[in-house]
């Protein structure tokens, strides 16, 4: 689940909650027929368990990302944790009394308002934010006149510390791009993240990364580049079918290309081998062939 699918989720959650406290306030405040109560109070119960499933569903999920989370929290997430937290044991109150406690039921209106506030408090501080803090980031590259601001140290602490917060930093540094794809890439993520990463933190990020590629490049001596392809077919190329299928073809540069495209697109994930893993499995497979 992305970061957008939680905010549709709580925002459906909030307007669920919200149509269930108005039809609790329409069965309470008004003395109606009884025939149209038994509707109301069915539409009520199925949206209170609707609430319930997305609660549980948004906390999972809140509990996956804060367990990969090293940094301090922010007072903001302090509040917005405690408040979530303190939803848990209202709601198991309020199912105890519906299901158990009969005699207290004339609580219930006021447990179910004290619920939707918090509930209302917990997104709202969140979206909140968002909404005041809506930066208007536009598309940054970097120029030669940025070079008095750009410190590697910067950009690494930028990447290290605003990069990992929806995927791993492996990700990041497993990736090999031109400079503009990763232009392309920085400001795509900053973009999902708005307003946390800001064109201040895209421009040191962006020479941090273009920078680190480079050294990572040249670290690499010219016969290690067939282990380097070595390696990225056993780990790669035997998902599917053993590694015989792959050393028992004898192919071409062209061949090798054609043949290794095929197989991504078989894969079908963007992961699955970057430009320059592509084009070292091409190289070491073709050359072994020229070996040979
Ligand atoms: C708000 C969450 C979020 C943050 C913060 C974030 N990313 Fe991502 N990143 C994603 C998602 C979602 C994907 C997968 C979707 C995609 O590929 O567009 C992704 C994919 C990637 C990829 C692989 C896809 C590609 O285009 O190569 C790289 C590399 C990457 N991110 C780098 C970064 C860097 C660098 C930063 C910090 C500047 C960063 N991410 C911060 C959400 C984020
Ligand atoms: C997603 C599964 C999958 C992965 C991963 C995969 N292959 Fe394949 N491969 C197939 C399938 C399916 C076939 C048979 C159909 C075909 O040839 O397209 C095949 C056939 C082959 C063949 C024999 C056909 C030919 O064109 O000579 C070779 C060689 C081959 N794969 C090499 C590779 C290499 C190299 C890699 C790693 C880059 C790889 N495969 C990774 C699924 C995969």
């Amino acid at each position: 689940m992305n970061p957008l699918s939680v905010s549709v989720l709580a925002a459906l959650f909030i307007f669920i909650g919200g149509v269930t406290v108005l039809i609790m306030l329409e069965m309470t405040g008004r003395v109606r027929d009884n025939a149209g109560k038994a509707g109301l109070i069915l539409a009520h119960r199925i949206l209170g368990y609707l609430f319930l499933s997305l609660f549980v569903l948004i906390l999972l999920f809140m509990i996956r990302k804060v367990a990969g989370f090293q940094e301090e929290l922010t007072p903001r997430a302090v509040i917005h944790i405690v408040l979530a937290l303190t939803l848990i044991p209202l709601l198991l109150i309020k199912v105890l009394v519906v299901r158990r406690l009969p005699q207290l039921s004339a609580k219930l209106p006021l447990l179910g308002i004290t619920i939707f506030v918090f509930s209302f408090g917990l997104t709202g501080i969140t979206a909140g934010y968002y909404v005041l803090h809506r930066s208007n980031l536009t598309y940054t590259t970097l120029s030669a006149h940025d070079n008095d601001v750009l410190d590697m140290e910067l950009g690494k602490a930028v990447v290290n510390k605003k990069c990992a917060k929806c995927h791993s930093l492996e990700r990041v540094y497993r990736a090999y791009k031109s400079d503009d794809g990763w232009a392309g890439t920085v400001n795509k993520m900053a973009l999902l993240d708005s307003p946390n990463i800001t064109s201040f933190d895209v421009k040191q990020a962006l020479n941090y990364l273009v920078e680190q590629q480079k050294k990572r490049q040249a670290k690499r001596p010219a016969g290690l580049e067939n282990d380097i392809g070595k390696s990225l077919v056993s780990r790669k190329c035997s998902v599917c079918h053993n590694l015989d299928r792959v050393f028992g073809a004898r192919k071409n540069i062209k061949q090798w290309t054609s043949t290794v495209g095929r197989m991504v697109t078989t894969m079908d994930d963007p992961d699955f081998l970057s430009e320059q893993e592509k084009t070292d499995i091409i190289a070491f497979l073709s050359r072994r062939e020229a070996i040979e």
